[in-house]
């Protein structure tokens, strides 16, 4: 931990103003170099009150995802958080952390990503200090036809962080898109490298629009995408949602390394957007019309046919026919 967090962190814990002296003592350093960090924080956004002979006070903490602001926010294992003021893509610092040894949990965190990638080599918008985007190191022990299932377990979790934070419980489109009134508020991509019968590792990345106005999303997607602010007129805690988020996706990631997928599936379902509507889905094998029974304990979702035999899709892209048959 740096010394300006370390400083953050005690002005956070105090009951009172605590003063130069005792934080020059706790940091080991005098209290001139103490009034230096505390000007810098102030420059960052920080609301810090007092002077040099009374004490300082904690008033205000910057809107951003730095450990200093997220640390107090994190309540599981996962805590090696690497922050960027912008980067291209976490996805890409990621999966660069993974191949130099980095341990399951580390997280990723940019507020700016100037080349944010979405699934089916789609761009992801990534406009800055308004969202979050984030990429965890996962490692876990499963045969790599099963890591697609790590997608809906992210779903899940995002969906659920998400009815946490604004009292509505969004709907997931399969496989892991989440939707407030039919707009688009999170996306999931999972990127893994494998041996032949072994996950390496899996970059598991989120990105979640949280207080971004209708102004920063570019025209072709403001009929397609929401975020909560849009959603409930109300300003989101980006570092209390983090925080939120990466405990409820911890909490399921470890039930499905035991129990697999489906040990959430009917969390899942509890979501699903497309049980029961006639859908059309465009996958590698080909297109498929029918109506959606559900999901599989191994996320594939099953589609029943017009002539009443039943499908299971492991990938693809769903469209919802609006009309077709029933
Ligand atoms: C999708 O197409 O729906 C998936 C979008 C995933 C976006 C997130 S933002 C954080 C992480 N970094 C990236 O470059 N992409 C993912």
């Amino acid at each position: 931990m740096s010394p300006d967090e370390r400083i953050v962190g005690w002005l956070r814990k105090a009951s009172g103003p605590l003063s130069g002296e005792e934080l020059a003592r706790r940091l080991g350093c005098s209290r001139a170099a103490v009034w230096k960090r505390i000007a810098a924080l102030r420059e960052l956004g920080y609301g810090i009150a007092g002077r040099r002979p009374g004490g300082y006070a904690l008033r205000a903490v910057p809107d951003r995802l730095a450990p200093a602001e997220l640390a107090p926010h994190l309540r599981g294992a996962w805590r090696q958080v690497e922050w960027h003021e912008e980067t291209d893509s976490t996805q890409r610092v990621a999966r660069d952390r993974a191949r130099a040894g980095a341990p399951e949990g580390t997280v990723v965190i940019a507020e700016r990503q100037t080349a944010g990638r979405g699934r089916l080599g789609r761009s992801w918008h990534s406009p800055g200090g308004l969202n979050l985007y984030c990429s965890i190191v996962l490692r876990p022990s499963l045969a790599p036809g099963a890591v697609p299932q790590l997608a809906l377990v992210a779903g899940v979790a995002a969906a659920a962080a998400i009815a946490e934070e604004i009292g509505r419980r969004p709907a997931i489109k399969w496989p892991n898109d989440v939707l407030i009134d039919g707009r688009k508020v999170v996306g999931i991509i999972t990127e893994m490298e494998s041996e032949l019968e072994r996950v390496a590792h899996v970059i598991l990345g989120i990105g979640v629009n949280l207080n971004a106005p209708r102004s920063a999303f570019p025209p072709e997607l403001r009929r397609k995408a929401t975020s909560l602010r849009l959603a409930t007129g109300r300003r989101v805690d980006r570092a209390a949602f983090t925080g939120r988020l990466l405990a409820a996706l911890e909490a399921r990631y470890g039930r499905f390394v035991r129990g697999g997928f489906a040990s959430m599936r009917a969390e899942w379902e509890a979501h699903s957007s497309l049980t029961g509507a006639d859908v059309r889905v465009v996958s590698f094998e080909g297109e498929v019309a029918g109506r959606v029974l559900g999901v599989d304990t191994d996320g594939a979702l099953r589609v029943r046919r017009r002539g009443g035999n039943v499908v299971r899709i492991l990938a693809g892209e769903v469209t919802v026919q609006h009309g077709y048959g029933r």
